[in-house]
């Protein structure tokens, strides 16, 4: 095993669905045989959109416990909560000092807010927090704080890495070598998990697959993914169908050359390819989610885990932000 970091963060605010799985969850998993994995649960970003205490609680947990529903070792793995890691938060400022505005004005998702403000004839900044600008930099801290060399993340996350790079050579150039620059880990063949209507699945067009759902609402969110019209017996192309792109992603490698030429060669319905479908996320997450929802009803057990792993995870944080503190002079 390297002694490489890998460090990544959900956001806790709605529930993780299967394109969070393949692009973000099981590769992290992965990753984290290889190296020494820091997984936290980014509480602080979701409050720059919601503001219920209940259900930023409850959706805190609901990623704890996903993460350990899928298999994540919490003795192998250290998973907290950035929140219980105040480091975070002094490296924040301390970085803000080396972000230029400008950087944050570029970033996508504050700029994506302005663009949808000045389509409707508002000021730009209308409705706008500014922890929903400063949202990199934050990111940045949690990134920058732990050393991290690989963050797996999903393309949508990408600007944000080369924006923490970005802050930590300003910081390195000031001050010396005090910073590790990050590098992304994007899985290419992941990269678009259709939802139910063709487009990318996010739970903002509100067309996810959940992980979790029991058996009956995952079979009718499958049977909702949209195809185009063709008869069971015509042929299909299995490179422009949202249920093969999901698919592909379940299957075994021979039944995924079973399946494609059948979309081939015709003979086969898409509600029989959706039901072969069903029956692989069945397989793959019914377990899983025994385990889930066994934990959701243990917060005391969540909790447990979350502040074992933050006192782990402060042990380099600590030191590091000691370290920060001496090189910008305050210390
Ligand atoms: N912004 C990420 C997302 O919305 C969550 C996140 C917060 C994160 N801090 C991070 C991801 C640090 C990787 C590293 O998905």
């Amino acid at each position: 095993m390297s002694n490489e970091i890998a460090l990544t963060g959900i956001k806790p605010s709605g529930t993780p669905h299967i394109g969070n799985y393949l692009g973000m969850i099981k590769p992290a998993l992965d990753l984290a045989k290889e190296f020494q994995a820091l997984y936290f649960i980014a509480d602080y970003h979701a409050l720059t959109t919601g503001k219920d205490p209940d259900n930023l609680k409850r959706l805190t947990y609901d990623v704890a416990a996903t993460w350990l529903a899928l298999g994540l070792d919490p003795e192998k793995v250290i998973l907290y909560r950035q929140s219980d890691i105040p480091e975070v938060m002094e490296l924040t400022w301390i970085l803000a000092c080396f972000t230029s505005k400008g950087l944050l004005n570029r970033a996508h998702a504050y700029k994506a807010e302005v663009d949808e403000n000045l389509s409707k004839g508002l000021s730009s900044d209308e409705g706008i927090n500014s922890g929903l600008f400063f949202y990199p930099a934050l990111m940045a801290a949690d990134i920058l704080l732990f050393d991290t060399n690989f963050v797996p993340v999903g393309l949508d996350q990408k600007q944000h890495i080369e924006i923490s790079r970005d802050i930590a050579q300003a910081v390195n150039n000031n001050y010396g070598d005090v910073l590790v620059l990050p590098e992304a880990v994007i899985k290419q063949e992941v990269m678009t998990i259709p939802g139910l209507d063709g487009r990318k699945m996010s739970k903002s067009y509100d067309n996810v697959i959940p992980m979790f759902a029991e058996s009956n609402k995952l079979r009718k969110r499958v049977m909702r993914i949209v195809t185009d019209s063709r008869r069971p017996e015509e042929p299909k192309d299995p490179e422009t169908d949202n249920v093969f792109a999901i698919y592909r992603h379940f299957a075994e490698q021979e039944d995924i050359e079973r399946m494609r030429q059948g979309y081939i060669q015709g003979g086969m319905a898409y509600s029989q390819i959706k039901s072969e479908l069903y029956e692989l996320l069945e397989e793959r997450f019914a377990v899983p989610r025994q385990r889930y929802e066994e934990l959701m009803q243990d917060w005391d057990y969540l909790d447990q885990v979350l502040l074992k792993g933050a006192e782990k995870a402060r042990k380099t944080s600590v030191p590091k932000i000691s370290q920060v503190r001496k090189a910008i002079g305050i210390e």
